[in-house]
């Protein structure tokens, strides 16, 4: 009776609401664990979508992989900014601004191909959106093997985290498309 009482008291208590309302992660939704359980990375999955307050409405498979494309899109247009912005900072050695301007130009080639990414998520071609996000993932790598090729100099920490970055959210994105369709 009294563990009665006292799971009442936490049921009902406006405190405990007020607590769990203002929590920063509540527990994901079923769909998000179920969908982020089938890929390779389960926290990172639950954290990047969670971070969208869209996923929160997302009732498929489907919204959820548009939510993961949006992110990587967002992250390679901000890449390409940042890489165009190094290209033209006279701070920066003229060899190192040469790697920047490849990096931005593969950046923008990665946006694009996030873009064609959502249009064939939105037209359900699945495949379609699975290789364009692959070449998007692979534009990230070529940014970082002709930075040094063309440039000479190192490949700087800023650049190798947007691109592990990029990748990642790639990665989680390809393995919730792979379970459409
Ligand atoms: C220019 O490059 C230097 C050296 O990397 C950096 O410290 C500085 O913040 C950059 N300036 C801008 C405006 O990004």
């Amino acid at each position: 009776m009294a563990s009665f009482l006292y799971l009442l008291f936490f049921f009902f208590s406006p405190f405990l609401s007020c607590s769990l309302a203002s929590s920063p992660s509540p527990s994901p939704s079923s769909l998000i664990q179920s969908t982020c359980s089938l890929t390779s990375n389960y926290d990172f999955c639950v954290a990047t979508l969670q971070s969208d307050p869209h996923s929160l409405k997302a009732n498929d498979v489907k919204s959820l992989s548009t939510i993961a494309v949006t992110m990587a899109s967002a992250t390679a247009k901000s890449t390409s900014r940042y890489a165009t912005a190094q290209a033209k900072n006279a701070t920066e050695a003229a060899a190192a601004r040469s790697g920047f301007r490849t990096c931005a130009e593969k950046y923008r080639y990665a946006g694009e191909a996030l873009r064609s990414a959502l249009d064939s998520l939105a037209g359900e071609n699945y495949d379609y959106a699975y290789v364009h996000v692959s070449a998007a993932q692979e534009y990230a790598s070529a940014c970082g093997r002709l930075y040094q090729r063309s440039s000479g100099v190192a490949y700087p920490d800023a650049m190798a985290e947007r691109e592990e970055d990029l990748k990642r959210l790639c990665g989680t994105a390809m393995d919730i498309i792979s379970q459409l369709g």
